[in-house]
């Protein structure tokens, strides 16, 4: 089956699932709203797959695997609250309706992306089942280091830093890695540190989500400049209108794209025996590729 099938089928499987989830969790309040509004109904849940596909390849049970989807997809609609915020991208739209903070006011949208991302830690801390306390302790503070000061925080810092400034590529790669890969990195890390994989196979998956996830953003900086608000879902074009320092602004389209294939290459050709047991892996990596042409 194609990999954009199984993405979109298994993004209705987890929406189901995280709707209700967050129903259950959630109450009436305008915070529980404000929340339920960006989180539910949108997103590819791009994330959820790869914690899926990982799943998979330890044989984690469909519940925790439900349940670490949840953690990570609440952590990145926590991120796009406060990357929407008019001090940070001031983005009037995100999946396909007015951001969080138009909806609602910006003091909302702001405490609504904390409790989001504190709701993350509540799942990790208390809903999963049968799990050794100390790989259970470990996922949690691997989260910490994935979100924060030098994780996806940390990158948004730099991100906004680096507006207009001259830059070389090493740095903008590095803020990068942090701002979307750390999320990634977590998301295909997470099944293998939970069940106790070996230390090999747990740094294979951290820098295979990592690399997924500065792949993925360089997509996103292309499809930025060359796609439309239908297809997105955001306001195209803000990157340049921004000053955002972005890998095209300073190799060019052609030759991004270039780095993208290079990287992919060179981690499958350094890591042969995971990809041939799992020809996924590549496809996977691949289909951020096909994104530029959907
Ligand atoms: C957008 O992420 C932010 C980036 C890291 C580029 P997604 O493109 O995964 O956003 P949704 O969840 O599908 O809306
Ligand atoms: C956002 O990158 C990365 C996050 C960690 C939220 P962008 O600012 O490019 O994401 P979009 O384009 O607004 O979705
Ligand atoms: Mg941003
Ligand atoms: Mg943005
Ligand atoms: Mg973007």
């Amino acid at each position: 089956m194609k990999i954009n099938t199984l993405i979109n089928q298994h993004k209705s499987k987890f929406d189901k699932y995280y709707k209700k989830l967050l129903k259950h969790k959630l109450n009436n309040s305008v915070l529980s709203k404000a929340m339920i509004y960006s989180s539910i109904n949108g997103g590819k849940r791009i994330r959820a797959f790869l914690v899926s596909q990982s799943s998979k390849m330890v044989n984690l049970s469909n519940k925790n695997m439900m349940i670490i989807s949840s953690s990570i997809e609440s952590i990145h609609s926590y991120s796009l609250i406060h990357d929407d915020l008019p001090s940070m991208d001031n983005d009037d739209f995100r999946r396909g309706k007015p951001s969080t903070h138009k909806k609602f006011n910006e003091a909302t949208a702001i405490l609504a992306g904390d409790a989001l991302h504190d709701l993350a830690f509540e799942l990790l801390s208390k809903n999963l089942n049968n799990i050794n306390p100390e790989k259970n302790l470990k996922l949690l503070n691997y989260l910490t280091m994935c979100t924060g000061y030098d994780g996806l925080a940390g990158g948004q810092s730099l991100d906004l830093l680096y507006e207009n400034k001259k830059l070389n590529k090493f740095k903008i790669i590095n803020m990068y890695k942090k701002k979307t890969g750390k999320l990634f990195e977590f998301s295909f890390a997470a099944p293998f540190i939970i069940l106790g994989e070996s230390n090999k196979r747990i740094n294979f998956s951290k820098k295979y989500g990592s690399t997924f996830g500065i792949v993925f953003q360089i997509i996103d900086d292309l499809l930025d400049e060359t796609n439309n608000f239908k297809k997105m879902g955001k306001t195209p074009g803000k990157d340049i209108k921004q000053g955002k320092r972005t890998l095209q602004s300073i190799i060019g389209k052609e030759n991004v794209i270039k780095y993208c294939e290079k990287i992919i290459n060179e981690f499958v050709i350094k890591n042969k025996k995971e990809f041939k047991s799992n020809p996924m892996l590549k496809d996977l990596l691949e289909f951020n590729l096909q994104r530029l042409n959907n």
